[in-house]
């Protein structure tokens, strides 16, 4: 019995039955035009013995897309479909956060409106494929952001924000992490503005720390994450002095009322195990020295990781990414030490029911005599 990852916790304004959090899983199945899937409800309400879900990152904008079938909260549609899910999970006795996100240059001109070329902080492109309309395809290089456009950025943020409140969400999680646009203006291998938003760490830090504060504003204390992934480098993320970079950001951030800091660990490239490390990567060890609020660490954690790093006092609450996709009911298998099932990689991001909704929960196999 892992009783720690039983134990209640206040994030914020989230009351959370347990220590284990849904991390955030891109899964694919909404409409062309962002609509979530009608069997979201289902899925979501099967994993609510989370103490907290943050759902799938969910597009601010048309252009914050950066592969098909995601959804968004931007429109009346996507708001009125967003809100059976959330009352589907609260009925279950869960809570949901939405997870906001614009992919800046991680994104191609077929899954942008009018075929547009996506947008970041500079025009670097991703040295990779991305997977778009087309299926594998290059990135291409980005057109780089008017300074004037940056505050209009920002407002869809806060208009996502209130969005999801309309439409049930407890809490914002804003994605600033695996090389998103946030990240993007953060480090300064994608960041080589000469504006305010570039050149300084306190300039590359002031996109983050303009969403956050129109997100506060306009979702109120305690009801906003911020998720970080300081030692990936999924999507060519890099910077000159990382430690001196997040040192920055995770001080200016405890200055914010927040729900929680998210922290993926190192190891974890963004979907999968990393290749590659960077040198000395930082992990939620480094951040508890520097943030006295709540964290929820997410990346390669086991029931006995999880329930280590929560007794030693690094870290408040940990998230699970892939064993959430084959196990509904994961905080009882956690807690109870039951086997884990092993998610299929083919219906990650497949669209249908399969591989979505149709995992079982936890059933004793019968006794053959
Ligand atoms: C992810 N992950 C992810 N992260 C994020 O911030 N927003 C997202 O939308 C997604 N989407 C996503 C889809 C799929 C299919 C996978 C497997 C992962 C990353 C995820 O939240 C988590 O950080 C990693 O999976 C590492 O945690 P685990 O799986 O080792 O517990």
């Amino acid at each position: 019995m892992n009783a720690t990852l039983k134990e209640p916790i206040s994030l914020g304004m989230i009351e959370a039955a347990n220590r284990i959090v849904m991390a955030p899983l891109t899964r694919s199945r909404a409409s062309d035009d962002g609509v979530p899937g009608r069997s979201a409800a289902t899925y979501y309400a099967q994993r609510a013995s989370a103490g907290l879900i943050v759902s799938e990152g969910i597009c601010i904008a048309p252009g914050a897309a950066g592969n098909p079938m995601v959804p968004g909260l931007w429109a009346r549609e996507q708001i009125a479909a967003w809100a059976p899910v959330t009352t589907a999970v609260h009925d279950a006795g869960g809570a949901i956060a939405a997870q906001l996100w614009h992919t800046g240059r991680a994104s191609h001109p077929s899954v942008q409106p009018d075929g547009r070329l996506p947008v970041g902080p500079s025009p670097i492109a991703i040295d990779g494929l991305t997977f778009a309309a087309n299926g594998r395809t290059p990135y291409v290089t980005p057109r780089a952001l008017d300074t004037s456009e940056i505050s209009q950025i920002v407002g869809h943020y806060a208009r996502a924000a209130a969005n999801a409140r309309e439409a049930g969400f407890d809490a914002v999680e804003l994605h600033s992490a695996n090389g998103y646009l946030v990240d993007q203006f953060l480090q300064d291998n994608s960041n080589q503005r000469s504006d305010r938003y570039g050149g300084s760490i306190e300039n590359r830090v002031r996109l983050l720390i303009e969403i956050v504060t129109a997100l506060v504003d306009t979702v109120g204390p305690g009801r906003v994450g911020v998720r970080i992934s300081p030692a990936s480098s999924f999507q060519d993320m890099a910077d000159s002095d990382p430690r001196r970079l997040f040192d920055h950001v995770v001080r200016t951030l405890a200055e914010h009322d927040l729900a929680y800091l998210h922290v993926v660990e190192p190891g974890i490239d963004g979907w999968r195990d990393a290749r590659h490390q960077r040198d000395s990567p930082i992990d939620s060890a480094w951040i508890r020295a520097r943030y006295p609020g709540n964290i929820v660490a997410a990346g390669g954690y086991t029931a006995e990781s999880a329930s280590r790093a929560i007794e030693s006092g690094t870290v408040d609450a940990v998230a699970f990414g892939r064993h959430f996709i084959a196990n509904p009911d994961l905080p009882r298998r956690l807690i109870e030490n039951l086997p884990i099932a092993e998610p299929n990689r083919e219906t990650f991001y497949s669209g249908g029911d399969q591989g979505y909704i149709d995992y079982p929960v936890w059933r004793e196999p019968a006794r053959t005599n």
